[in-house]
């Protein structure tokens, strides 16, 4: 059993990191549910160095792709996601959605003909995984129609991932006196899914 770990946890806190405090509460419940389980991360040093396309790097990987050269180095994040077994991706609620090197991630790892296609019925997704979970944590109140959220939602259907859950831990700045309340709840919530089998 694999996991990877999207750790887009890009925080001016560092290792007090709201949003990481939540993907460290699945982390552990996780692993100590599956002692045998592998975790795979995709760091931040790896989020954050990932360059936008330009019209030249589309043109060149769309060649690769009509090639069926999936081996080449622009696929290797998608070749990742599309193996593991179990995803789990945590970003902090940043300008309403999420930082952009996660936005990146999304293009890296939306390779057609990897990790989804078509077909003359429409998208088909090709991706291992059984459950994505979007681990965020954010300033305001939660709103029922969160982008970042309905965003990892619409992810995991075009990537044929079955099940998908998100754990927010919200109004944290908007209601400081109650966030460590907020964000134990939000832990304990996170540690609940992290050991249900899946
Ligand atoms: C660049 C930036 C943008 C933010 N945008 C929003 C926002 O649009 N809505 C919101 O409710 N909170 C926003 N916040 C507040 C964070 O979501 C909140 O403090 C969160 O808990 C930060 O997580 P962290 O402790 O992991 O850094 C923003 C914070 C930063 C640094």
């Amino acid at each position: 059993m694999k996991l990877l770990f999207v750790d887009c946890c890009v925080s001016q806190r560092g290792a007090d990191s709201r949003t990481k405090r939540l993907a460290e509460a699945f982390l552990e419940a996780w692993q100590a549910a599956r002692p045998d389980a592998e975790v795979e991360t995709v760091g931040q040093e790896v989020l954050l160095a990932l360059r936008p396309f330009t019209p030249d790097a589309l043109n060149e990987r769309d060649a690769l792709a009509a090639a069926g050269r999936f081996d080449a180095p622009v696929f290797r994040l998608a070749r990742q996601f599309r193996e593991a077994e179990e995803i789990v991706v945590a970003a902090p609620f940043w300008d309403l959605s999420f930082p952009a090197a996660l936005r990146l991630y999304i293009e890296y790892i939306s390779a057609n003909g990897l990790c989804y296609h078509y077909d003359n019925s429409g998208c088909h997704g090709d991706c291992r995984a059984r459950r994505l979970v979007y681990l965020t944590s954010g300033g305001d109140v939660e709103r029922e129609d969160s982008v970042g959220v309905l965003y990892w939602r619409q992810l995991a259907a075009m990537f044929g991932i079955s099940r998908f859950d998100y754990v927010f831990a919200a109004g944290l700045d908007a209601l400081p006196d109650q966030a460590p309340a907020l964000l134990d709840a939000a832990q304990e919530l996170v540690r609940r899914l992290a050991e249900e089998t899946v």
